[in-house]
């Protein structure tokens, strides 16, 4: 199952903590997110990434604007919108099986889907460690547990708040394989956020780049190959330098330059 995702004229204002200003963090974003599609938000730190999911979640209400899921306004959570953060938020006093456990019970469907965990074990290469509790994982399988448990309980929409960002480059190519793979069982939308250029390259069909602060959508880059993708192949270094040349962090090298 899979859902579109619309957002109309987004603007985010906060209060600034401790003073009688406010931020504007996201400035009038605007998207439309295909049912199935995945897309990536490419942007630095603080340009309002996160803030953008947390509104698509329904854990933020935005100031202006609206975001929609399949045609209706979002207000509030939903298990239909699966969120995964950076930071596994594993429930630390419950093994791996337990935390798929509680959140589809959580989510009332444990009866209807509890037959299913296995199947999510195996599939992400912890049938050997259930039973494990989060702090015996390595941060690999503990964010691959992270992942399962938010797709166990079937989201439409799977939101992923740079859900690789603290893991070692191998662990995280590995992942980034999965994730695919998941996603192309699944066919559910996904919404990646991601600072990392080939990331975004190596999953997304579709790059949204935002500007600093404040947030909008600078520019929309599709991506045209199929998967898997080769991140060595001449097409995708030529995107990856086109967007480091359209976020300004690509330079020339002198003619005369010598070592
Ligand atoms: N709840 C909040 N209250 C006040 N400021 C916030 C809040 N959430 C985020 N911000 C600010 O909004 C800006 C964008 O944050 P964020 O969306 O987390 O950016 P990103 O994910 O791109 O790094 C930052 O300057 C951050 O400090
Ligand atoms: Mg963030």
């Amino acid at each position: 199952m899979s859902a579109r995702v619309e957002i109309k004229g987004l603007t985010k204002i906060f209060a600034r903590q401790g003073a009688d200003d406010t931020m504007l963090v996201l400035n009038n974003v605007s998207a439309d997110i295909a049912p199935g599609e995945f897309v990536t938000l490419l942007g630095a730190s603080g340009c309002g990434k996160s803030t953008l999911l947390r509104v698509i979640a329904g854990l933020e209400v935005p100031t202006k604007g609206d975001a929609f899921f399949d045609g209706e306004r979002i207000s509030g959570t939903s298990p239909k919108r699966g969120l995964v953060f950076q930071e596994h938020t594993l429930f630390a006093w419950l093994t791996v099986r337990g935390n798929i456990e509680f959140t589809l019970k959580a989510t009332k469907q444990y009866k209807e889907r509890k037959g299913e965990i296995d199947g999510w074990l195996s599939l992400a290469g912890l049938s050997e460690f259930a039973g494990n509790y989060p702090h015996q994982l390595s941060g690999g399988m503990r964010q691959r547990a992270a992942l399962i448990r938010a797709l166990a309980v079937s989201p439409d929409v799977l939101l992923l708040d740079e859900p690789l960002g603290a893991l070692d480059s191998f662990t995280r190519m590995n992942l980034q394989d999965e994730i695919i793979r998941l996603w192309r069982e699944r066919g559910n939308t996904m919404i990646m956020v991601t600072h990392d250029i080939d990331e975004a390259i190596y999953l997304s069909g579709r790059i949204m780049i935002m500007s600093p602060r404040p947030g909008r959508i600078a520019k929309t880059v599709d991506v045209p190959q199929g998967y898997p993708r080769n991140r060595a192949a001449a097409d995708f270094t030529a995107l990856r330098s086109e967007i480091l040349k359209f976020m300004d962090f690509a330079y020339e090298v002198p003619q005369d330059y010598t070592i």
